[in-house]
């Protein structure tokens, strides 16, 4: 059976989720459909509301309407909850549950795609908005020794880590002023989207540390350079964890996961 799916946002026609979807439905011999929806800026509930009246099953909710999203479900994953933001959605009967696999698949690309133990290792993550928000659980439930959370205004990021004090090691810290060495350094900052580097001390990398720009399809960002500069040698941007989001949800929605590797190799822009 031909089962409805879709990613809602605005705007929407640059995601890339069709495309993801459509190859994991291939690479398993299911047919599915999964479309791009423009929702109003005003109007994302009801437009979840006319696609689940047209039969849709799940959806990826993309920004601004992930806060929304959450909101408007009436089950909650962990995951979705301590985030406050959900990147997927599944309609059964009257239920709308929310889920947020952003983090997982950050911890998934990290750990399976590029081989990176988290156990032990001490990571810092730039930036305090919905993407750090959303990676947060998952890194701490990969039992890392700490997660460092820098923001360039320092009480959002305090305000962040303390929602997550109890979940495991976590810190807030100003990014200029830090001076440990970090096994693994994500910038989830807009920072890239803007062309500019997010403003932090670069000895906090080694040649052995892990630069991971959440950002995806942008080549070396001004983030990696700085970080290729610092003599960084595992550079990494987030088309891993846009695909492995994407698979968690799709296993979450039809009990079957699938293989991510072709697509990553696929979707992959290189990093020059
Ligand atoms: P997203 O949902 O993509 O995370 P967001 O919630 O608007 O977007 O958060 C953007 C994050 O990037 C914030 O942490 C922001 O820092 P502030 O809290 O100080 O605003 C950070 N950010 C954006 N541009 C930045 C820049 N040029 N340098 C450093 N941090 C930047």
């Amino acid at each position: 059976m031909n089962e409805h799916y879709a990613v809602i946002g605005n705007p929407i026609a640059h995601s890339k989720s069709p495309e993801i979807h459509r190859e994991f439905a291939a690479s398993l011999g299911q047919t599915i459909s999964y479309a791009q929806r423009l929702a109003p800026l005003d109007g994302f509930a009801e437009s979840v509301r006319t696609f689940v009246a047209a039969g849709g099953k799940g959806a990826n909710v993309t920004v601004p309407f992930k806060i929304e999203a959450v909101a408007l479900a009436t089950k909650k994953s962990e995951n979705a909850r301590r985030a406050g933001a959900a990147n997927a959605l599944k309609f059964e009967g009257d239920e709308i549950y929310a889920e947020n696999f952003d983090g997982v698949g950050l911890v998934t690309d990290l750990q399976k795609n590029m081989g990176v133990v988290l156990k032990g290792k001490r990571i810092l993550i730039l930036g305090a908005g919905g993407a750090a928000r959303g990676a947060i659980l998952p890194l701490l439930d990969a039992q890392p020794d700490v997660v460092v959370v820098a923001n360039r205004t320092l009480t959002t990021g305090l305000a962040l880590a303390e929602q997550f004090f109890g979940y495991g090691n976590i810190e807030a810290a100003a990014p200029e002023g830090l001076r440990a060495r970090f096994d693994v350094v994500i910038n989830s900052t807009s920072a890239s989207l803007d062309g500019v580097c997010p403003e932090f001390a670069p000895k906090v990398l080694t040649a052995d540390s892990v630069a991971y720009e959440m950002v995806y399809g942008k080549g070396l960002t001004p983030f990696l350079k700085v970080a290729q500069a610092a003599g960084v040698r595992t550079l990494a941007d987030g088309v891993g964890m846009l695909v492995e989001q994407a698979a968690h949800a799709y296993h979450w929605w039809r009990g079957v996961r699938p293989q991510t590797g072709s697509v990553v190799a696929m979707m992959k822009v290189p990093l020059i």
